[in-house]
């Protein structure tokens, strides 16, 4: 299965800018990106803040506040805090054997590193991995990683998987099932994290009074280190 697999990659696969590197902090930042946020609209956002911070020894040099705003649209901002401080570790301590030792960086994201930067033998596990084992009931090698993301994202799909142009469609015993809606992801709009969205923006504009904010939203934000409150004023981490 993981020679079909592979070539079928080696035709279909996508050509992803992270998948050309192995620098461990541009493989970091795609990966903390990709977390939460859809692939189309990473590229982009992890092209520009490698020409802003090349280096994990410039982020860890930018101040907090300007790599808040260069998360902006990207969503769930406490990554970037995190972000940052795992970049001010690696700067101060270097890379850790233990890469979760870094904020932000949990089991598949250091596993993620481990693989595409330092070239261990680790498959990381995401969605689309887990899916594909499941489904074929075959584990897959560290060498089969892009390849198994990439047909879990485009061919192995959740619901309704695209059996007659998959590569391991012949002798998989799941081929032409079709699945439950997964659960949906809740609502934006109205949402908790909408009034936290829109309070960091007002905060980002140009620091604010605390009781111009939404007060909620402020405390939620000051927990993940995204603002500070000092003298009745909002306003980013070292502002
Ligand atoms: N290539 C490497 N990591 C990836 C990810 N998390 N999603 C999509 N493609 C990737």
């Amino acid at each position: 299965m993981e020679e079909a697999l592979l070539a079928w990659f080696d035709r279909h696969g996508r050509d992803l800018p992270w998948r050309r590197t192995n620098d461990p902090y541009a493989v970091l930042v795609s990966e903390v990106m990709l977390q939460q946020t859809q692939v189309g609209r990473v590229v982009p956002r992890y092209l520009e803040w490698l020409e802003r911070w090349p280096t994990i020894q410039a982020l860890a040099a930018a101040p907090l506040a300007d790599v808040i705003r260069a998360w902006r649209g990207l969503g769930y901002n406490r990554r970037a805090v995190n972000l940052h401080r795992a970049a001010q570790h690696v700067a101060a301590h270097g890379w850790p054997d233990d890469l979760t030792e870094l904020p932000g960086v949990g089991r598949y994201t250091a596993d993620a590193v481990a693989r595409f930067a330092f070239g261990a033998p680790v498959l990381p596990l995401d969605t689309n991995v887990r899916r594909v084992h499941e489904r074929t009931g075959v584990t897959f090698g560290p060498a089969c990683a892009h390849a198994l993301m990439d047909l879990g994202a485009t061919v192995c799909l959740a619901r309704v998987p695209r059996c007659g142009v998959c590569p391991l469609g012949a002798d998989c015993p799941s081929r032409g099932k079709r699945y439950a809606p997964l659960r949906k992801q809740s609502r934006f709009e109205g949402s908790f994290r909408q009034r936290r969205a829109q309070t960091l923006r007002l905060v980002a504009e140009r620091p604010r009074r605390v009781d111009a904010l939404d007060a909620e939203a402020t405390d939620a934000l000051v927990r993940d280190g995204l603002v500070q409150v000092a003298g009745g004023t909002v306003s980013l981490p070292g502002e």
